[in-house]
């Protein structure tokens, strides 16, 4: 059983405690690109932190403390220039490496003044890839960001969803690695929705592994081979906070020890003879976790995950549970995480930092599902396959994808024609 003390170590995620110096030696994405498009700056916490991010008119990205260096101004009120990030409150300027280049007042009657040489603000440097702004929360110099493979990949539709979730990041993770609730939280739940009293094929044989990013869960379900991908190929939880799934990638990135942002990318190939979709912009849209009455959403897969996490109550009381044979990967992820946070106070790089670009460029995952992949069927078949035809009526994972998206996505995959 686990201690109270363990469960603190393992969910706290501050500047000053172990798991906080863990996560903040790897890149995490935080945004969509695409939601700057209206709006230059928004308020973001993470880890902890009270932060501002930005996009100037220079298209540089920035992520800065939310407080002015002046006087503690919110700088998420401010106004983005050519470079940098304006306070609204005295007009000092902030560049995103942090540096202070222009204090108007005392420029003017001071113009030789040192003084805005030696003042910063805390900043965090930001790039985008494929659509996602990642950022680096921890000691200079930053890794190398991974560009995962899927992020190379071209012709396809592409969307980012967001949800902010008010519970601990970890009960999140730990779904990732829990093959078991697939059956449960979404299969049969699904099935009740429905009305139906049936039982989805129960799971026969699980394993857990180590493997290159992170840990590989593997699961065969009652009348399916050995041979089935999902056994022989498995599916990864990429270290530390992220689960790639084929054709999407989850993240689960703590806004605080209570709260967390949930945020995916999905790719979808358009059917055979249609495309290859030149996209212009990947729109990121939010997911919303309760409905207009304030009752859970559980018609949709993310969201059923989420309302199991959120139920485990704002930090899950780890001292109480009664671990099964089905949490074996659970266990495993946590033990992880307890070696790495111990490498990193001995003052060592933790598992998969990468610090070769070369090899960083575009790194290969294990890909479930590339058979089903949109574009082995023409629409035709789509829709009749159980899995495609649900992608032609709504968004599988998540509620509330905005009609504008929607159209988007019938346009690339052809359904307009
Ligand atoms: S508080 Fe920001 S410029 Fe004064
Ligand atoms: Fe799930």
């Amino acid at each position: 059983m686990m201690s109270a003390e363990e469960n603190r170590r393992l969910t706290e995620v501050g500047p000053d405690k172990p798991m906080g110096k863990l996560l903040r030696r790897y890149w995490f994405p935080f945004a969509g690109a695409s939601e700057f498009d209206e709006k230059a700056t928004k308020p973001v916490r993470l880890l902890g932190e009270d932060l501002v991010a930005y996009r100037d008119l220079d298209g540089n990205y920035g992520l800065l403390d939310r407080h002015c260096p002046h006087r503690r101004a919110d700088l998420s009120n401010g106004f983005v220039e050519q470079c940098g990030l304006r306070c609204s409150y005295h007009g000092w300027l902030m560049r995103h490496d942090g540096a202070v280049i222009a204090t108007p007042y005392d420029d003017t009657v001071n113009p030789d003044s040192p003084r805005k040489h030696t003042v910063k603000s805390r900043a965090y440097p930001v790039r985008e890839v494929a659509g996602l702004l990642f950022t680096y929360m921890g000691p200079l110099p930053a890794p190398e960001l991974p560009i995962w493979g899927p992020f190379k990949w071209t012709g396809g539709f592409c969307e980012i969803v967001r949800s902010d979730v008010p519970c601990n990041w970890l009960q999140c993770q730990e779904n990732t690695i829990d093959p078991v609730h697939f059956e449960w939280a979404h299969d049969n739940w699904s099935q009740r929705l429905a009305g139906s009293r049936e039982y989805s094929g129960t799971h026969t044989k699980l394993a857990f592994e180590e493997a290159d990013y992170g840990h590989v869960y593997r699961r065969i379900r009652e009348g399916q081979e050995e041979s089935n991908e999902l056994w022989t190929m498995g599916r990864l939880v990429l270290w530390p906070m992220g689960f790639f799934l084929g054709e999407h990638f989850e993240w689960h990135i703590p806004v605080d020890d209570e709260n967390s942002l949930n945020i995916s990318w999905f790719y979808s190939r358009p059917p055979k003879g249609v495309g290859p979709y030149e996209q212009q912009r990947v729109p990121t849209w939010e997911s919303p976790i309760k409905d207009e009455k304030g009752a859970w959403i559980t018609s949709h897969v993310i969201n059923q995950d989420i309302v199991a996490w959120v139920g485990q109550g704002r930090i899950a009381d780890r001292t109480k549970e009664n671990l099964a044979l089905s949490d074996r990967g659970v266990v495993m992820l946590r033990r992880a995480y307890t070696e790495e946070m111990k490498r990193v106070e001995e003052g060592h790089d933790p598992r998969w930092v990468i610090r070769d670009p070369a090899l960083a460029e575009c790194i290969p995952l294990p890909y479930v599902g590339r058979t089903i992949g949109g574009d082995q069927m023409t629409l035709e078949q789509w829709k009749e396959h159980p899995y495609l035809k649900l992608r032609l009526s709504d968004h599988r994972h998540c509620a509330g994808q905005p009609r504008r998206v929607r159209e988007e996505f019938a346009l690339a995959m052809g359904m307009d024609r």
